[in-house]
């Protein structure tokens, strides 16, 4: 396994408050595999990666990145999170790049890079724009061009497309597909979106509302390669829709949503 949860809780406090966010969440991602976590909004998703990143213990129970537990912030993975951090005073291209530029790759593969990720992401022409003259879908595809180019060996994605409209969102999907059936990076992937769950993993964990737990976990047998703008009419498709809905249906009421 490259990236564990073994019954992890984690608490925060506020004033005398405490917030029990996870309590008890277990899973596992393998090398090579794309899981996408669904959960209500507050359940602790972000907080799950945010102790796979190393950037908080958890309050009981243990995270392991390759068998070995996490206690500091962990520099194998790639993260992209739910607020993009774009540095606003630094054009796309250097914020694309920065990664690179830490590591000392030489000036030439930084271009060569930078060129292909800015082709990939559909920002080639927006190299020089600052982060504030972008769209929101922008700026989430500078934050995603950020991380995938270094390659780091698990990459984290915490709902990196929930701000782009229907259409865009499955042009990325495509993308991030045919990146991956290249790679063969492994993916943990964060979303509230069925569809895009399905149309995108190998498997599915679906948590429970605050404080989160693994409510259940679907492998997701549809063949690859997959196509994102087709796939929604496959009966197997229709099928898991149903599955995970059921699934989350009464969380959704409970959780922070409405
Ligand atoms: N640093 C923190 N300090 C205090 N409370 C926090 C902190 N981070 C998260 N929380 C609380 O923990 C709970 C889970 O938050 P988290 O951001 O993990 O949820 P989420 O599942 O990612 O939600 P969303 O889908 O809305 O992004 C929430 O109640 C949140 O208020
Ligand atoms: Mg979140």
């Amino acid at each position: 396994m490259i990236l564990e949860f073994r019954d992890v809780g984690k608490r925060f406090y506020k004033g005398a408050a405490e917030i029990l966010a996870l309590k008890n969440a277990s899973f596992s991602i393998a090398e090579g595999e794309f899981v996408s976590v669904l959960g209500p909004s507050g359940c602790g998703k972000s907080t799950l990666l945010n102790l796979a990143a190393g950037l908080s213990p958890p309050s009981y129970g243990t995270v392991l990145y390759r068998n070995e537990p996490v206690t500091k912030i962990n520099t194998r993975v790639g993260y992209i999170t739910q607020r993009d951090n774009l540095l606003e005073w630094a054009s796309t291209y250097e914020n694309i790049v920065l990664g690179l530029r830490i590591r000392g790759t030489p000036k030439a593969r930084i271009r060569e890079l930078a060129d292909k990720f800015l082709a990939m992401t559909g920002l080639t022409d927006f190299a020089n724009h600052f982060p504030a003259e972008l769209s929101g879908g922008m700026r989430k595809r500078v934050a995603m061009a950020r991380t995938l180019i270094y390659s780091p060996e698990l990459v984290m994605m915490d709902e990196p497309f929930s701000a782009l409209d229907a259409h865009v969102k499955m042009l990325m999907h495509e993308e991030l597909l045919r990146i991956w059936e290249t790679d063969r990076k492994t993916i943990l992937f964060i979303t509230h979106d069925l569809a895009e769950a399905i149309t995108l993993s190998d498997r599915v964990v679906v948590m429970s509302a605050r404080p989160g737990q693994v409510k259940l976990e679907v492998p997701i047998n549809l063949p690859r390669p997959r196509d994102p703008f087709l796939i929604h009419t496959s009966p197997d498709f229709i099928r898991l829709y149903e599955k995970l809905w059921d699934a989350l249906k009464e969380d959704i009421r409970r959780g922070d949503n409405v």
